[in-house]
């Protein structure tokens, strides 16, 4: 069901890959709430996903740029602000990659070239958009940003390795960043931790397939898929969540707050009695 509730805004979605990717649900029901968009991705992305046919449902143009490289960030601002006639009202971070989780290194023999990139494509990305967001001052007043996050910023999770330090930093860059945008621009920025999902960067991650049904199992309401996800991001750039700022929102179906639940329980544990 659509609500208008984006009626009039206009928006950038990073990271939409292929119709598993979060940002290409956030990015249809972006459309569907009355958005405009502008898609971006990195060139190799570009041109092995199918971005394009998500640009055409949307009726948005792909605009390549490297969310690592300033240069490109700043271009990708300018040209979206000529194409929309003005400035932006919200933009979704959704990018995430990491060398050593790709090649399976673990966390205690990390390769450290493989671990700056990991940093700088999954964290000071963010910090990157949003300093040249507010240089370019591209933002309309009560502007709303998101990215991406996930709960082993928090918490040990195996199989997460290096992501694990990304994701906390990319939290830490929301805050900051998301206290001084506040206070000069009424702008909002916040992180949105959602649940595992089988998407590519997901599915990368070792012991996935297990880690699905674990979360599922110990989450009250099961797992928040990526239309899930996709709903609740919409609610965080439109106009009712004017006041939520520098928090890191967790989308997960409860499963942030549980430390045994009984379907695990009844699952793993019961025939150890
Ligand atoms: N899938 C999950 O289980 C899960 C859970 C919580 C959070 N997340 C986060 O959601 C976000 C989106 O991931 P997804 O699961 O939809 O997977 P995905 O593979 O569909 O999306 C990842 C995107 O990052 C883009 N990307 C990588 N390097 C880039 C760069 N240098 N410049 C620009 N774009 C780049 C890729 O092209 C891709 O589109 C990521 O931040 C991820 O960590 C995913």
């Amino acid at each position: 069901m659509a609500y208008n509730l984006l009626k009039e805004k206009r928006g950038i979605i990073f990271g939409a890959l292929n119709e598993q990717s979060i940002a290409w649900k956030v990015a249809e029901r972006a459309v569907e709430e009355g958005a405009q968009i502008v898609l971006t991705n990195m060139a190799v992305s570009i041109r092995l996903g199918s971005i394009g046919e998500l640009a055409k449902r949307c009726n948005a143009p792909i605009i390549e740029a490297d969310a690592t490289s300033v240069e490109d960030l700043e271009r990708l601002v300018d040209e979206s602000m000529a194409h929309f006639g003005g400035k932006i009202d919200f933009v979704l971070h959704s990018v995430g990659m990491s060398p050593n989780v790709r090649k399976g290194r673990a966390y205690e023999d990390l390769n450290y070239d493989f671990l700056s990139k990991t940093l700088d494509v999954s964290a000071v990305s963010f910090h990157k958009l949003l300093h040249t967001l507010f240089v370019k001052d591209a933002l309309r007043e009560w502007g709303s940003v998101v990215a991406l996050t996930y709960l082993a910023a928090q918490r040990s999770v195996c199989g997460y390795s290096d992501m694990a330090d990304a994701k906390a930093l990319l939290e830490s860059v929301a805050r900051n960043f998301g206290e001084r945008y506040g206070r000069h621009r009424n702008v909002r920025v916040n992180t949105v931790s959602q649940s595992p999902t089988a998407t590519t960067a997901g599915m990368g991650v070792a012991g996935m397939q297990g880690m699905l049904a674990y979360a599922d199992a110990m989450s009250p309401l099961g797992n928040a898929s990526a239309e899930d996800c996709a709903d609740y991001v919409v609610t965080l750039f439109s106009d009712l969540t004017r006041k939520v700022t520098m928090q890191n929102l967790y989308h997960d179906g409860g499963f942030s707050s549980v430390a045994l639940s009984e379907r695990v329980y009844d699952t793993f544990l019961k025939g150890l009695e």
